[in-house]
């Protein structure tokens, strides 16, 4: 293999017709400022049609290209090939999703969790006019850390807590949830403290950040899923308006 080859070893299943996955290996030449994105397209254009991903902006904003990238999730538009060093990737679909086809995973269980905690701003009443938000007010700058989800679930792929309770709400949907119940003028905050109060919410997640160290916007879901524990108990204790 030449220096400017790479191996890429791409994790392949059709759940229609394998009876068990594999691994294919693909030698791709490596060109400048390549991202892995770039190296499963070549793939598919170049190599093998019937290959399998999903993408669209390719600038990480769409959140559509979360992959398990030598062991980690990560956005493939956004993985310089240079950066993971060595001659060979492994390329995987991020876990704990259902399996569509090869790198294309299906994330119906992300979105129904996301649309457990009503993920929109729910107001209390008719305005004549827009409310209006200090820039420099404290709550606002409470949660502008945590405002950027572009809903890839590089985050939920981490958690080992989704990964031994399928129905434990994760870290993305949790952080969404504490983004509304800190705005005051929110009508459903209880409702919300209590959704995310239940069985599958905040109390199964123990801090361990693997959440932070994985989304590719800086978001730490985890310091958003305190300040819901917290809540939450005063909700319990009856404290919380
Ligand atoms: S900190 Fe909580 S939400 Fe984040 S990965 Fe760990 S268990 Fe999951
Ligand atoms: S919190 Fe970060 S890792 Fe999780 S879905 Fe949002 S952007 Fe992706
Ligand atoms: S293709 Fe949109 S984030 Fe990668």
């Amino acid at each position: 293999m030449s220096a400017k080859e790479i191996n890429a070893r791409v994790f392949r299943f059709d759940p229609s017709g394998d009876t068990e996955p594999r691994f294919d290996s693909f030698k791709v030449p490596v060109i400048k400022n390549m991202a892995v994105l770039d190296v499963v397209m070549h793939i598919q254009n170049y190599i093998d049609k019937t290959l399998a991903f999903r993408c669209s902006c390719r600038i990480g904003m769409c959140g559509s290209c979360a992959m398990y990238i030598n062991g980690r999730p990560r956005l493939a538009c956004r993985t310089q090939v240079s950066a993971l060093g060595g001659s060979e990737i492994t390329i995987m679909p991020l876990p704990n999703l259902p399996i569509i086809r090869d790198l294309a995973t299906d994330m119906e269980p992300f979105f129904q969790k996301w649309k457990k905690i009503k993920p929109y701003y729910v107001g209390g009443g008719e305005l004549e006019d827009p409310a209006v938000i200090r820039p420099d007010s404290g709550e606002r700058e409470c949660i502008d850390q945590m405002l950027d989800c572009i809903t890839c679930g590089c985050c939920y792929g981490a958690c080992s807590m989704v990964a031994t309770n399928e129905d434990y709400l994760g870290p993305a949907a949790l952080n969404r949830a504490y983004t509304l119940i800190a705005d005051k003028r929110d009508a459903i905050r209880v409702e919300r403290l209590k959704t995310v109060g239940r069985s599958y919410g905040v109390w199964r997640c123990h801090a361990q950040f693997n959440c932070a160290e994985v989304c590719p916007k800086k978001l730490v879901p985890t310091k958003s899923i305190q300040q819901l524990k917290k809540r939450s108990f005063l909700q319990k204790l009856g404290v919380f308006k």
